[in-house]
């Protein structure tokens, strides 16, 4: 399928395991993928296998704590691309929240701050630098990545869940203000995508309602639906790609 010919995609944070699996689906699919990530390194990695398997795709630095990086990055990738009318929203402070994202009594605030900005703030950044094109073109398509745990109660994580609940709305915001300018905007919410050693994995894989775990391909084909024509009358939804562990039994 290639649903997204020609079409340049900015993604942000787009080098780790979710990440890389959508900008190669999105190349795949015609996309000529912007790959930013913190990482750069890695960003550039992904790049170059996209470009060796015969796609159109380049890499830059991005921080999504720094909003000049966001915006630097956006000037480049316009630069290279022209306007920027498809975005991916994917980076998050993982590392962060699995060594100082404690509960409400002991997070310290630094550790909130850094984890609002960066998983809720910095992708408002990206989504302000790249409405404007949008508008302007009457077309324009946004995907955000969300996570069960923006709807789930849990003792620890609270920055992070914070975060993702804030994607959401932000999510509905965005639908419900631009929606009849050509602009849509959703969410996936992946489920438990985590390496076999993973400590919870035993428990994850029991609430999935599937024989086999998920893999970053499961939730790339979700983002790369939602970019496309296919996905033209799907707006301001959360969709969750889990294989029903956020179902309520
Ligand atoms: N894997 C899962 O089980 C799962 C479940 C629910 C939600 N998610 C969400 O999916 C997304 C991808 O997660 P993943 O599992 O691929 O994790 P990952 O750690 O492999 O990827 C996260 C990426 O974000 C980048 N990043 C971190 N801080 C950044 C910053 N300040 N600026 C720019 N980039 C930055 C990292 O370098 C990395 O490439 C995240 O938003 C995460 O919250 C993942």
């Amino acid at each position: 399928m290639r649903r997204l010919e020609g079409q340049a995609v900015f993604v942000a944070g787009g080098a780790g395991r979710l990440g890389t699996a959508a900008c190669r689906r999105l190349a795949s699919e015609g996309a000529r993928v912007f790959v930013t990530d913190i990482d750069e390194a890695a960003a550039s990695a992904v790049a170059k296998g996209i470009v060796e398997a015969g796609g159109e795709a380049h890499a830059m630095y991005l921080d999504l704590a720094d909003h000049d990086s966001i915006d630097a990055a956006f000037t480049e990738a316009e630069k290279r691309l022209g306007p920027i009318l498809r975005m991916h929203g994917n980076g998050a402070a993982l590392k962060l929240m699995y060594e100082r994202d404690l509960g409400a009594l002991d997070i310290d605030i630094e550790a909130w701050e850094l984890t609002l900005r960066t998983n809720l703030t910095g992708h408002l950044a990206c989504v302000k630098r790249a409405l404007p094109a949008m508008i302007e073109a009457g077309d324009g398509a946004i995907v955000l990545t969300s996570s069960g745990a923006a709807h789930a109660a849990e003792p620890i994580r609270v920055a992070y869940a914070v975060s993702k609940a804030g994607i959401n709305q932000l999510v509905r915001h965005l639908a419900a203000t631009w929606g009849k300018a050509g602009i849509r905007c959703n969410a996936v919410a992946p489920g438990a995508i985590l390496p076999e050693d993973f400590p919870q994995m035993d428990l994850y894989k029991m609430a999935m309602k599937s024989p086999r775990v998920g893999t970053g391909d499961d939730i790339a084909a979700m983002v790369a639906m939602l970019m496309s024509s296919d996905g033209e009358w799907i707006n301001g939804q959360i969709i969750s790609v889990d294989a029903g562990m956020s179902m309520r039994s």
